[in-house]
């Protein structure tokens, strides 16, 4: 087998024994997971039990960690464009325009790029390339930000909360929406999201980080999701998945050394 063949082969992302603390505190206690290429993965868990700070250890944002982050093998030092990172608020420059916003990683006035156009076409928003972020609900300068983590053609999107901020119905349209760009680019994703019916309406994967005491949190569960898309959302078949992570998020750990 050629060394091509082999890293189609190897998870897209490794996550490798990775702990953190803030000051004297563990936050995170040796993490250690992979996504494959494409996969869908949610990441659920207990406010507070150190979601996004995992999420931004993956991104490369803090590198004050103990453990590894591999991408197709080599380790990463940093941001790289291969990830896109979505957050719970839009974060959208106020005075550049939303095709300006999209193109932000590679300049500050590239919105005149063809890929602009397209990306605005996929997420519903063609014609709005000119327009302020103030002119925008808040629907749209999310779906704004899922053009822009799309923007340089990574291959895992990174999510927290993303759809948080709004409505019930603006969220549902949201996450088909982020179901069918990840289909279309083929792009795996990773969301960090408090909402167990988000999480199993979405992912292939659901993990479980949980923590216990005065201990750093641990991944307690790795749960398949094996119903087909596009999914029902009152599928019984979802609801035994449901209930092994509420058993999960109840369990107080303190024998897992
Ligand atoms: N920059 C920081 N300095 C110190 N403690 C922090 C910092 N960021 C987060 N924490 C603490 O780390 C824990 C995990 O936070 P966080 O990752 O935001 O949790 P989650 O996203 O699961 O709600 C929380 O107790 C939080 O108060
Ligand atoms: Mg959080």
């Amino acid at each position: 087998m050629n060394a091509a063949d082999l890293s189609s082969q190897a998870p897209l992302l490794q996550v490798r024994a990775v702990s953190k603390r803030y000051e004297a505190r563990a936050v995170l206690e040796r993490v250690t997971f992979g996504i494959r290429r494409g996969e869908i993965v949610s990441l659920v868990g207990p406010s507070g039990c150190g979601k996004s700070t995992l999420l931004r250890v993956l991104a490369g944002l803090d590198r004050d960690f103990e453990g590894e982050i591999l991408l197709d093998g080599l380790a990463q030092h940093g941001p790289s464009p291969r990830l896109g990172v979505i957050f719970q608020e839009p974060r959208l420059l106020p005075w550049l325009s939303v095709a300006d916003n999209i193109a932000f990683s590679a300049g500050p006035r590239r919105g005149a790029a063809p890929r602009v156009g397209q990306l605005l076409d996929e997420v519903g928003l063609a014609g709005t390339g000119a327009a302020l972020p103030k002119q925008l609900s808040g629907g749209m300068a999310q779906r704004v930000a899922l053009a822009r983590g799309l923007f340089s053609q990574p291959d895992l999107l990174l999510l927290d909360e993303p759809f948080s901020a709004v409505d019930a119905m603006t969220r549902m349209r949201l996450q088909d929406l982020l179901l069918s760009l990840t289909r279309a680019h083929g792009t795996a994703a990773l969301i960090v999201t408090h909402d167990l019916d988000e999480a199993l309406y979405l992912s292939d994967r659901v993990l479980l980080l949980n923590t216990a005491g005065q201990r750093g949190a641990r991944l307690v569960r790795d749960i398949d999701v094996a119903a087909a898309h596009p999914r029902d959302r009152r599928d019984t078949a979802l609801a035994g998945v449901r209930n092994e992570l509420i058993d999960g998020m109840g369990e107080t750990r303190n024998a897992y050394a």
